[in-house]
């Protein structure tokens, strides 16, 4: 019989994947995934943040299976529905603000950047648009084209796009992968006034820089960026798609730093796994030029449902407070093997240059050694694939840094147990328990 994965080979189109060991999966519950063979896996990745509440949460279950029963149509194009109007009112309410403020709902986070982006530009005639190197913000439009991180090498930057570098407090520096925060601050101030139409449309930032190798910028950070912002009249777009609702241990990223941030985006997690988005901003940006981002079933009554009860859910179990004790106790575990208290002591502490994250948004950094901090990327394949084989599902970002972000409903027992695999999926990478064979097909992200 034709395996799943054979079947998957020959009909889904690989522009479409990400792969990273083979991966088959049939079903989920809470933190746990199932194969085909009903093999339990933890899943530390949450579909990239995606599932956030967790496989089947009771709560979207019930929101989504009523929803689907009695949608009238699909979508909030041409016809209003109580649940887009009250997603966007929690939205309003949850979302700090002032001033009077609109809600677009996409699909992804794509849509939400490239109507955030297009809206700013379009509310000032101006088309400069100030993004960081190595940052993210979605596979189409204008989001893909301020993206430092490009997913496709034909794909061409977007002409009025000034990148500008982000902090890394683990690789500060001149010369390093990443300046340090003077060196930031002071090219962000430049690209704010510079630009062919007298200064920038926006800026637009990760509050902790994702794709680019989970990067957690120094305390302080998003606040003098939306210092220099304000004192430049330019509003700031905060890209809270992979890194808000919850997962940093406050319901937004950018509460880190005291920031209200002029744009909001959503994404991922909002949908609790169904295609969802937001752009919460000022009515002046978003309401204009009208009708110019349609998407026919963008807030559609099933999304919109299950958007309404993520939302609620989060706050009702107060998901940001799990996620900052789950947080650290994941770090204090991981912090133990990178001080040399893991399976093979000191020879994985050797190859882990940094343990860094907020909540439950974790960063595993590994390296050659620990003298050079040289990013070690077959490291990061080797480990994950051997990580999958112990039971585990963890992906890499920026080459070579584990990016640990579980469903936020993830249990004590859940995330011991996940340490521990990925405990032994450094050692026996380190060992050679996995060949250069196993990973070729993987390479590359
Ligand atoms: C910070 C950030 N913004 C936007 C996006 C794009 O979201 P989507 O893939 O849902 O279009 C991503 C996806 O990884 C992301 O990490």
């Amino acid at each position: 019989m034709t395996s799943l994965l054979e079947r998957d080979a020959r009909a889904i189109a690989g522009i479409e994947k990400l792969r990273f060991f083979p991966l088959e999966v049939v079903s989920g519950r809470g933190a746990v995934l199932y194969d085909p063979a009903g093999r339990e896996l933890v899943d530390l990745s949450a579909t990239w943040t995606a599932s956030g509440l967790g496989h089947g949460h009771p709560a979207l279950v019930e929101a989504v299976a009523a929803a689907v029963r009695t949608a009238p149509g699909s979508g909030g194009l041409s016809a209003i529905h109580p649940d887009s109007v009250g997603l966007a009112e929690d939205l309003l309410d949850l979302v700090p603000g002032g001033g009077e403020r609109r809600v677009y709902l996409g699909h992804a986070g794509s849509d939400a950047n490239d109507v955030a982006l297009r809206a700013c530009r379009n509310a000032s005639g101006r088309r400069t648009v100030v993004a960081f190197e190595h940052g993210y913000h979605g596979g189409l439009g204008s989001a893909m084209g301020v993206s430092g991180q490009q997913v496709d090498a034909g794909h061409t930057a977007d002409p009025d796009v000034v990148f500008v570098p982000y902090p890394n407090p683990f690789r500060p520096g001149p010369g390093g992968l990443m300046a340090d925060v003077t060196a930031s601050l002071a090219a962000i101030e430049a690209a704010l006034s510079g630009g062919s139409g007298g200064g920038a449309a926006c800026l637009i930032v990760e509050p902790i820089l994702a794709d680019g190798g989970l990067v957690v910028p120094p305390d302080g950070f998003l606040r003098r960026v939306h210092d220099l912002c304000v004192a430049a009249g330019v509003p700031l777009i905060c890209d809270e798609v992979k890194m808000g609702l919850a997962r940093p241990g406050t319901l937004h990223a950018f509460e880190h730093d005291g920031v209200v941030p002029e744009i909001v985006t959503f994404g991922k997690a909002i949908g609790g796994g169904l295609p969802l988005s937001a752009t919460v901003g000022p009515a002046a940006i978003l309401d204009h030029p009208a009708g110019s981002a349609l998407l026919t079933t963008a807030g559609n009554p099933v999304s919109t449902a299950a958007g309404r009860a993520v939302l609620r859910t989060l706050v009702t179990e107060d998901l940001a407070a799990r996620a900052d004790t789950a947080g650290r106790r994941f770090r204090s575990l991981l912090g133990r093997i990178a001080d040399g208290h893991g399976a093979d002591g000191g020879r994985s502490a050797e190859r882990i240059g940094d343990v860094r994250g907020r909540g439950l948004a974790i960063g595993v950094e590994l390296v050659r050694d620990r003298d050079s901090g040289t990013p070690d990327p077959t490291l990061a394949q080797k480990v994950v694939y051997r990580a999958w084989q112990l039971g585990a599902v963890v992906y890499y970002v920026g080459g070579n840094v584990l990016e640990i972000t579980p469903p936020l409903v993830i249990a004590d027992a859940e995330i011991d147990r996940a340490a521990d695999i990925l405990d032994h999926a450094i050692s026996d990478a380190i060992g050679g328990r996995v060949s250069d064979e196993e990973v070729r097909p993987y390479a590359g992200w």
